[in-house]
């Protein structure tokens, strides 16, 4: 059992379970002031003011106590969309986008994402994995508890599988809980380019139900844009998954109004992310349903491209996600307080707002929201303690201030090791 006292502020504790938050309220905020937290059996077992705190009802001899000195704790960030799993990395071709070449005018040149493809397609699933390891070693240490990985750089049944290997290994050896994405429509392989039927067959016919059969991915995701995959072969992919069990999440709207969107609530996605081209016949088209908008600001920033319209989704009504979207191409980065900042920098999101979306609105856009994303009952105790700070406001303020001190998951501080 652990006890956390003397807590300036307990963020984001919620009273009745909820499975996202949209609106305005997502600029609400529930939080506790002097508090304490008790964790067992890596469960949040109760919380409340330091005040009403009953130590009498558990036996003392059996509790780890960690005195928070007045530091806040936070939920752990939950990232619902990235790409870590990937070999090497791809600073070249940042060059060449300083130099002014555009996303797009790099993949075309076989660059970007076939690029990795490469690169994976030569590295052994042991250095996959170790390479992997680290990336999540260090979101860990930047406050996330949880966090989806997709496959796409595989891009043949071999090494897409591959890719889903390691992410399930990283699933067993890490205390991060892990979702898996098959994304096997990534990009179409330079063998079959003019062939593109042919490779959207492969996918539906082998790679969806050698994954399935093996239990490798919890969703399915297709990069539903314009150059990459038609909203015409993203339904045929996302139904074909669907027969398997696996559900959408979709990368939509990053580079037009592409009608990713459309097609990813009309097949039930749980989310559909990116979205930097999104209009009111998107958003009236997400209101109301079950599909999370997730935005991942850090994409937008580091390819110097249009921020997708936050204010206008929120004054809506709608829910929006927040994600890193960690990938070598288009955001090297799975550092979730930065992207709270980015997200109030440029989104123009509040930072309650930022908050709701960077946890318990992508645990639902991963399928966690029953277990993770606040500080509930019941709940994983994913959590981390701050450095000592005077508002949570100071999180996404100090925007290159390591501020994220203790990291628990599953109700076990973590260590870190240097290397
Ligand atoms: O989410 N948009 C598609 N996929 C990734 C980029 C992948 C890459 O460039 O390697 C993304 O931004
Ligand atoms: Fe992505």
């Amino acid at each position: 059992m652990l006890l956390i006292k003397n807590i300036k502020k307990l963020v984001q504790v919620e009273e009745n379970p909820c499975r996202w938050i949209a609106g305005k309220n997502m600029a609400q905020l529930n939080c506790i002031d002097n508090a304490f937290l008790l964790v067992d059996d890596g469960k949040i077992v109760d919380f409340g003011k330091s005040k009403d705190l009953n130590i009498k009802t558990v036996d003392v001899d059996k509790i780890t106590v960690v005195d928070a000195v007045e530091r806040m704790v936070f939920p752990s960030f939950c990232d619902s969309h990235t790409h870590l799993v990937y070999a090497g990395s791809r600073e070249i071709e940042y060059i060449d986008k300083i130099r002014g070449l555009s996303y797009a005018e790099i993949a075309k040149r076989g660059g970007g994402i076939l690029n990795s493809a490469k690169l994976l397609h030569n590295t052994d699933e042991d250095e996959l994995l170790e390479q992997s390891l680290k990336r999540i070693n260090e979101i860990a240490s930047y406050g996330t508890g949880a966090v989806e990985i997709k496959s796409g750089y595989g891009l043949s049944t071999e090494d897409e599988i591959k890719m889903l290997k390691v992410i399930k290994r990283l699933q067993k050896m890490t205390s991060l809980t892990i979702k898996s994405t098959f994304l096997g429509a990534h990009a179409v392989p330079q063998q079959y380019i003019g062939k593109r039927e042919k490779y959207i067959d492969l996918i539906i016919n082998e790679m969806i139900p050698q994954i399935a059969d093996e239990k490798l991915a919890d969703f399915i995701d297709v990069f539903c844009d314009k150059g990459f995959f038609t909203v015409e072969e993203t339904k045929k992919i996302l139904i074909a998954g669907a027969k398997y069990g696996l559900q959408a999440k979709i990368h939509a709207n990053e580079l037009a109004a592409s009608g990713g969107i459309q097609i990813g609530v009309e097949c039930g996605a749980l989310s559909v992310d990116h979205l930097e081209c999104t209009g009111d016949d998107e958003i009236n088209c997400l209101l109301g349903s079950k599909t999370m908008p997730t935005l991942l600001p850090g994409a937008a920033f580091f390819l110097g491209m249009n921020y997708p319209p936050a204010r206008k989704m929120i004054e809506a009504g709608l829910p929006v996600a927040l994600a890193s979207d960690y990938n070598p191409g288009s955001s090297p980065s799975g550092d979730m307080k930065f992207i709270l900042s980015l997200a109030c920098i440029k989104l123009k999101m509040l930072p309650e707002e930022a908050i709701n979306a960077t946890t318990i609105n992508s645990a639902y856009a991963m399928n966690l929201s029953e277990t993770h994303g606040n500080i509930a009952r019941g709940k994983t105790a994913n959590i981390f303690i701050t450095k000592p700070v005077p508002t949570c406001e100071f999180l996404p303020y100090a925007y290159t201030t390591k501020l994220v001190d203790t990291v628990i998951l599953n109700g076990e501080i973590i260590k870190f090791t240097v290397d």
